[in-house]
């Protein structure tokens, strides 16, 4: 009976053989061995046979012996049992997954031995790298544990292991003996304060006399701390610092296309909130994006808004004055989106636009419409027929999305990687190997002129699949294979 359940009957024969005797006894006794322990005994009247063997039926009570109790615990034993191959297998896959986290791991440690053994040649940038991976890792962590319920003294040792590299790379930081970053930080901090002052007296600043063309005239010094933010009163861009990695995208490590920036409206120029919008791993749709009130947010992923569209194309997106500016999906469309209400205000032909990967960038695709902001308002960037591959600029109505004015350039735009748009002046980057890229070329719109540059640009991964510019921050925002980087640009003084 059952699968762990045995009785035994034990039979002794009080009948006599004599012959004659029809009738016999029988002394039963059945015990369960689960208790170990007799239930029941009885007498019972048996017959014999005509070889003289006794025979007696034995009926057991059904009340004595549990039938259905014991039917109920095979169901649970059956139940459990295939709980246990469910949490089984699950717990192989976790085994799995923490073998994989363990490698990277194990690669982190070598990565920070062999800093930890050159005390010269570590950066800023590699620390942040590192910081990144180790953060990335630490939320992998915390979903795992999610997933395991109670708790595991692996995914425990494993979290341990991670807030210890943690430090370490902040103990490391610490040993920077050059204090480049103490000295980097500082001027970020004093940066920020400076940018406070402008804030406050933002109200008084003189009209501005238009950009002379950049790279020209070279005699001033740069003087990027100098340049009042939000202002054009300088003769374009000279240099550009290291970038600084600010985050992983928030969809992760296999969302390389995309684009980031922060919103820029004239009226509130250092309130405007941050956006991010990796595309799908096609490199193509835009359909999700987030959105943060502040840096803080984005750096520790909380507070997002997530919202999404049906469908953007390529990373070409900007947000200007609370609109996210796009190419519409499969058309030479621009469309415009209201951040607030998360829909389509207005959608409109770009004219004679070549779109669907017809003239996109160099080793980008998709980004043939490829939208820009800077002190002035919206541009868009990109190629005609008649243009034959060459960029076409357009200045935007940012109300009507009507072209208000065009230029066309000698620049064939495959030929490029990426722009950007400061004060009326195009700049144009191409690729030097897999971790420098230069800006080579621009096109100052308020004169036609257009020339070549040759400023360095460093970067973590190797294409650079957005840039945009906020005119307050004096910044660019790129989207760097995945990583949210920044620069600050440098711009060459006018000689007061
Ligand atoms: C059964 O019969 C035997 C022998 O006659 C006797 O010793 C025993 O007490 C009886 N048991 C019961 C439970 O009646
Ligand atoms: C660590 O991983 C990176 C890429 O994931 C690889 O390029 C590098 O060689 C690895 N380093 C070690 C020491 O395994
Ligand atoms: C973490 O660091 C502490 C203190 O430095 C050390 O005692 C501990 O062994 C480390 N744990 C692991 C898992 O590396
Ligand atoms: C440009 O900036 C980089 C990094 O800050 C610096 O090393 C380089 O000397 C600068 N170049 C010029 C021409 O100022
Ligand atoms: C977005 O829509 C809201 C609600 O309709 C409106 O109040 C707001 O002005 C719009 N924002 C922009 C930037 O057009
Ligand atoms: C943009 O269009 C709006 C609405 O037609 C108009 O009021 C505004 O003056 C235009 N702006 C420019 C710069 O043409």
């Amino acid at each position: 009976v059952g699968f762990s359940l045995r009785w035994l009957l034990l039979l002794q024969s009080t009948g006599s053989r004599h012959a004659g005797f029809s009738s016999c006894g029988v002394w039963a006794q059945y015990l369960w061995l689960v208790g170990s322990r007799a239930q029941s005994f009885s007498n019972f009247t048996g017959s014999k046979d005509d070889r003289g063997t006794c025979q007696c039926s034995v009926i057991l009570p059904d009340t004595t012996f549990p039938v259905e109790r014991v039917e109920r615990l095979e169901i649970i034993a059956q139940t459990i049992s295939q709980k246990f191959e469910k949490e089984f297998s699950k717990v192989k896959e976790y085994v799995q997954l923490i073998s994989v986290y363990e490698k990277k791991l194990s690669n982190l440690t070598v990565r920070i031995e062999i800093m930890e053994k050159d005390t010269i040649s570590y950066t800023e940038l590699d620390f942040e790298l590192i910081k990144v991976e180790v953060k990335e890792m630490e939320k992998l962590i915390k979903q795992l544990k999610v997933g395991f319920v109670g708790s595991s003294v692996i995914v425990d040792q494993l979290e341990v292991e991670i807030r210890n590299m943690t430090l370490l790379v902040e103990k490391l930081e610490t040993l920077d003996k050059n204090n480049v970053l103490a000295i980097r930080r500082q001027i970020v901090a004093l940066k920020n304060k400076l940018k406070e002052c402008e804030d406050s007296k933002v109200g008084n600043l003189p009209a501005l006399p238009p950009p002379p063309a950049p790279g020209l005239g070279g005699e001033g010094m740069p003087f990027y701390l100098l340049v009042p933010l939000g202002s054009c009163a300088h003769g374009g861009v000279v240099n550009i610092s290291r970038p600084i990695v600010v985050q992983l995208n928030w969809r992760g490590f296999s969302y390389v296309y995309g684009a980031w920036g922060r919103d820029y409206s004239p009226q509130h120029p250092g309130k405007g909130l941050y956006w991010v919008a990796p595309l799908e791993t096609d490199g193509r749709l835009l359909r999700y994006y987030r959105i943060y009130n502040t840096l803080d947010d984005l750096l520790l992923y909380t507070n997002a808004r997530e919202n999404w569209i049906k469908y953007g194309q390529g990373g070409g997106v900007v947000v200007y004055k609370n609109n996210m500016y796009v190419n519409w999906y499969n058309t030479r469309n621009i469309a415009k989106v209201n951040l607030t209400t998360a829909t389509v205000a207005l959608t409109k032909t770009l004219p004679d636009a070549a779109y669907d990967n017809r003239f996109s960038y160099a080793n980008v695709g998709w980004q043939d419409i490829d939208l820009a902001v800077d002190e002035n308002g919206l541009w868009v960037t990109y190629a005609t027929e008649a243009s034959t591959g060459n960029m076409v600029i357009s200045k935007l109505n940012d109300t009507t999305l009507e072209v208000l004015n065009t230029w066309h350039t000698k620049q064939y735009k495959p030929s490029v990687t990426n722009t950007f748009m400061v004060c009326g002046v195009l700049y144009a980057t191409r690729t030097l190997n897999t971790r420098t890229e230069e800006i080579f070329y621009y096109y100052d719109t308020s004169t036609g002129k257009e020339g070549k540059l040759n400023i360095v640009m460093q970067k973590v991964k190797e294409k650079l699949q957005s840039i945009n510019y906020h005119p307050f921050e004096q910044k660019l925002f790129v989207y760097n294979d995945g990583y949210l980087l920044n620069y600050d640009l440098v711009f060459q003084q006018i000689p007061q």
